[in-house]
C-alpha cells in the first residue's frame, strides 16, 4: 500500500532543502548551458535534481522523471523540475521555483512548489485541497471584477506565430496577458487567484504537473494534460478559474483543448 501522506511530508521538506541549495549556488553561477535561445541549464539545476533524486531514492526507492536527467514513466513516479524559471533564476529575479509532483497510475496525487526568493510554499494533495504557506487556496472566480488576466507561456517547440495568434485573440476578447517566465509559478498563481489563467501551447510535464493539481484542488479547471502521453511528450496546457474555461477554449489555437 502506497503511503502518500509520508511522501507528502517528505516532499515539503525536500522542496525547502532543494530551494536552500539553489539559493546557495546563486552567487558565482558557473557555466550556463544553453539548450535553446530561451532554455538554459545551470550547475544549480543539475545539483538540485541530483539531490532530489538521491533523497527520494534513499527514503522510498521511488523513480524520478526530471528535467535534466530524464527518466521513464512508471506506476509510481516523481516528476521533478529542479529549477523552473531558470532564466529568472539566472537574471536575479524572484519568480522561479522547485516543482515536485507524484504521479500514481496516471493520476497526480501530490504537487509541491517552493519559491525560495518569495518564501512561498504551495502544496496540493488530490482530494484534500491546496494551500499556500498553510492557507487554503481558491481560484479567482473573477472576483476582482476587472478584465481577466491570463499568463501566456511560450516555447520554441511550437511555431511562434501560433503563440502570437493566441495573444492577438486574447486581446481582442479583452483578456489581459502576462509572461512571467515560470510555468509552474504561473499555474500556482492561478490556484492562488492572483491570475485568472495560464496557457502555453506546449509545456513539459515537469513544468506543469504540480501546478495543475494546485489549480484543480483550488477549484479551477485544467485540460487533461496527461492524455496522449503528456507525461513523456508534454502537451498544451490550459488552466483557469472555471468561469473563464469557455472563453479560453474558444480562442483559435486552443480550440478542441479539453
Ligand atoms: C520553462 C518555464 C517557462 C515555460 C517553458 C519552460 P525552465 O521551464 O517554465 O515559463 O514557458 O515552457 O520550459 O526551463 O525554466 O525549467
Amino acid at each position: 500500500m502506497t503511503d502518500f501522506d509520508d511522501r507528502l511530508r517528505f516532499a515539503i521538506d525536500l522542496a525547502t532543502e532543494a530551494g536552500a541549495l539553489a539559493r546557495s549556488m546563486r552567487q558565482g553561477l558557473g557555466a550556463v548551458e544553453t539548450k535553446s535561445s530561451i532554455d538554459f541549464c545551470t550547475a544549480a539545476d543539475l545539483a538540485v535534481e541530483a539531490l532530489v533524486r538521491r533523497r527520494l531514492d534513499e527514503a522510498f526507492g521511488d523513480p524520478v522523471i526530471g528535467e535534466e536527467a530524464g527518466g521513464d514513466p512508471a506506476e509510481l513516479v516523481w516528476v521533478v523540475d529542479p529549477i523552473d524559471g531558470t532564466t529568472n533564476y539566472i537574471h536575479g529575479t524572484a519568480n522561479w521555483c522547485i516543482s515536485l509532483a507524484l504521479v500514481h497510475r496516471g493520476t497526480v496525487e501530490i504537487g509541491v512548489i517552493y519559491a525560495p526568493d518569495l518564501d512561498q510554499l504551495f502544496v496540493a494533495r488530490r482530494g484534500q485541497g491546496a494551500t499556500l504557506n498553510g492557507r487554503p487556496l481558491r481560484t479567482s472566480g473573477l472576483r476582482h471584477g476587472g478584465g481577466a488576466v491570463v499568463e501566456v507561456g511560450w516555447s520554441a517547440r511550437r511555431p511562434l506565430a501560433l503563440s502570437l495568434d493566441l495573444i492577438t485573440q486574447m486581446i481582442a476578447d479583452d483578456i489581459e496577458f502576462r509572461r512571467c517566465g515560470s510555468g509552474a509559478m504561473g499555474l500556482a498563481n492561478v490556484a492562488a487567484g492572483i491570475s485568472d489563467g495560464y496557457v502555453e501551447l506546449h509545456i513539459n510535464a515537469w513544468d506543469a504537473l504540480a501546478g495543475l493539481l494546485l489549480v484543480r484542488e483550488a477549484g479551477g479547471w485544467t485540460n487533461d494534460f496527461l492524455a496522449g502521453d503528456g507525461l513523456r511528450l508534454g502537451n498544451v496546457v490550459v488552466a483557469c478559474t472555471a468561469e473563464l474555461t469557455g472563453r479560453l477554449q474558444a480562442l483559435g489555437p486552443l480550440r478542441g483543448v479539453a
